[in-house]
């Protein structure tokens, strides 16, 4: 089982393997800054991802394309600080490694020495297997992410569900057996048919990580923003929304708003 709050035995990528093997659930969720990396470590979250998606919802930007290298050291090494014990992974952006393997190589080296993240993400499967061999050769731990990649979207021109035609679904088994053959720890499966991410979670024996994937791989992922329901516009059919943090705190600074304006805040006790 999962260990909970207060306990600090350290996710490490070995372990991760054992929870799939005996049918433990990975729960994984993104965080970009300390203070939310804080809070879901101390919760007993099992694997933080210092995903792209910072480039929509820390950035506001309408894709993960134009998050740069540096942005992306920058917010895994204030997420790294704040872990005590989850798994911490790292995306490598759009742009950092797709073009060879040296510079593949070079971004990962980057984010793990400066951020002193634990592995790297990379999207693709076949295409970018030169680059995730080098990594690898380097001692670097890789998850895989197939399905929905949203480096490619301008490729795919929509966000709807992939795979869902047998082409796609027989390339999507073969990469995620490559990545397998290959010596990634995980991949992350997205937006792709519950049957099939059943079929490909069950056909390799590394974790398989979903995100509207349905419930029968090894563990699930959700940008936290859209799982607090900090995240306003944005609700597909996979998210669940845990939390209602929009209302919160914007009930929260309408009344710091009134306080202030009615002179409320601070009162005698708040001064000095
Ligand atoms: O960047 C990200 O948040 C991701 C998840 C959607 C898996 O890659």
């Amino acid at each position: 089982m999962s260990k909970a709050k207060g306990s600090f035995n350290k996710l490490t990528t070995h372990r991760l393997q054992e929870m799939k093997a005996s049918g433990e659930k990975i729960a994984m969720l993104t965080a970009y800054d300390y203070s939310m990396a804080r809070i879901l470590d101390d919760a007993g979250i099992d694997v933080i991802l210092v995903g792209d998606s910072a480039s929509n919802v820390m950035a506001g930007n309408e894709t993960t394309l134009p998050i740069t290298l540096d942005h992306m050291i920058w917010h895994a090494t204030s997420v790294v600080k704040a872990v005590k014990r989850a798994f911490v992974v790292v995306d490598v952006p759009f742009g950092s490694y797709q073009g060879n393997s040296s510079e593949a190589l070079r971004s990962s080296i980057r984010i793990m020495k400066e951020s002193g993240g634990h592995a790297v993400k990379m999207e693709g499967g076949v295409e970018i297997k030169e680059s995730i061999s080098r990594v690898l050769s380097a001692g670097i731990p890789v998850m895989g992410h197939l399905g929905l990649t949203p480096q490619s979207i301008y490729k795919f021109g929509t966000y709807t569900v992939r795979a869902k035609d047998t082409e796609e679904a027989e390339k999507l088994k073969s990469d995620a057996k490559l990545l397998e053959d290959l010596g990634c720890f995980g991949i992350v499966l997205e937006k792709i048919p519950a049957d099939l991410a059943k079929e490909v979670a069950e056909s390799v024996s590394i974790p398989v990580i979903g995100i509207g994937a349905g419930p029968d791989v090894d563990g699930q992922v959700l940008v936290v923003h859209d799982m607090l329901g900090i995240t306003q516009d944005f609700k597909p059919r996979f998210l669940r929304q845990y939390a209602d943090l929009n209302k919160v705190i914007s009930d929260a600074t309408t009344n710091y708003i009134k306080d202030i304006r009615s002179g409320g805040f601070p009162n005698d006790k708040e001064s000095y």
